[in-house]
């Protein structure tokens, strides 16, 4: 980065390939709220970089001021979105990189806080090679897979997580064929996987989410396969909402159910799913379709952004580690021992 950020605006996609450029935290703190940047690793991305231009006018100001201004663009980034770990794990590796230091001079905090973005940043596209190598074992040739919301390169540093396990099994030449849920409300699936897979000339359909049940028992889907926003340390999993309801599918119909995501998704400070927070977004997105109401005026709206799937359902987790089966309390805190 030289002193600017730029990036895609995700909610454009796919009818415009518009970018944003900027210099402002808050502009970026405002393009996670937005959803204009987006997907778990993708925001902790975003936030280290936030975090970076939240300080660099600071540089030259007295250590104490660039502290100050260093914990103020934090907060405003930690306010965005309540979900995802790797927003939470990022800013506080941030704030790890200078508390570990005896250094006092602001422009040389500020070298320290731009390098570890560039790390959180590389270390991510890495993560994602590891994943799409691991999951890619559990792929079978002539698999029929469904995925949910969008996990791929726009949702990440790399090529993305359950997308990534998709994109290598495609790149290891099985044959592969890939049916996208919407994902309704706000059409990650559609709009974002199906860019990437038509972008990866990955075999696949477009399904409306009610069509999942009959799409596994008719096109005989064989592997579902989705991301992951926060895992509790017993396996609970967040993500997309509609993400359980897939979860339940899989178990009924007897394919395994995979969860594909880096480690930092991994939240050890919470037991279960019961304690992960689930965002709750406006109404308006689940009653408007591209600015058009679509149920009657006054009526209101229930828009949980997330749910949690059970352990239980979780057939198992991969991470840029390995393939991690249950009993997940072990298995995930064996995962995330840095
Ligand atoms: O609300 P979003 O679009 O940020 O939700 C994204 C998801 O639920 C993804 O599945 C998850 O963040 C993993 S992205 C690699």
């Amino acid at each position: 980065m030289d002193g600017t950020v730029r990036f895609l605006d995700q909610t454009r996609l796919p009818n415009e390939e518009m970018y944003v450029e900027t210099s402002d935290c808050t502009v970026i703190a405002e393009a996670i709220i937005a959803l204009q940047l987006r997907g778990a690793p993708l925001i902790g991305i975003a936030a280290a970089y936030g975090l970076v231009l939240g300080v660099q006018r600071y540089k030259h100001a007295p250590v104490e001021k660039f502290l100050q201004e260093f914990e103020e663009s934090k907060l405003l980034l930690m306010k965005t979105r309540p979900t995802a770990k790797n927003l939470f794990w990022a800013l506080e590796r941030m704030e790890k990189s200078i508390r570990l230091t005896s250094i006092k001079d602001s422009s040389m905090l500020f070298d320290i806080v731009q390098r570890e973005a560039a790390s959180i940043h590389a270390e991510d596209r890495a993560m994602c090679d590891a994943v799409g190598k691991f999951g890619a074992e559990l792929i079978p040739q002539n698999a029929i897979i469904l995925t949910h919301c969008n996990t791929g390169a726009l949702a990440t540093g790399g090529i993305g997580t359950a997308f990534g396990v998709i994109h290598t099994a495609a790149q290891q030449g099985k044959n592969i064929f890939v049916y996208a849920d919407e994902t309704r409300p706000l059409l990650q699936g559609s709009r974002l996987t199906m860019w990437e897979l038509k972008n990866n000339t990955i075999p696949s359909a477009l399904i409306t989410d009610n069509t999942a049940a009959w799409t596994i028992k008719q096109k005989k889907v064989n592997v579902i396969i989705v991301g992951a926003d926060r895992i509790a340390a017993n396996g609970d999993t967040a993500n997309k909402i509609g993400t359980y309801n897939l979860a339940i599918l899989a178990n009924e119909h007897g394919i395994p159910f995979y969860i594909a995501a880096p480690s930092s998704t991994i939240d050890l400070s919470l037991s279960s799913g019961d304690e992960i927070p689930i965002e709750e977004r406006s109404a308006d997105e689940v009653l408007f379709i591209s600015g058009k109401r679509i149920a009657p005026d006054g009526v209101s709206a229930f828009s949980p952004a997330f749910d949690i799937t059970p352990q239980q359902l979780i057939t198992a987790i991969i991470t840029e580690k390995g393939i991690h089966y249950p009993p997940y309390t072990v298995s995930l805190t064996k995962a995330s021992g840095i």
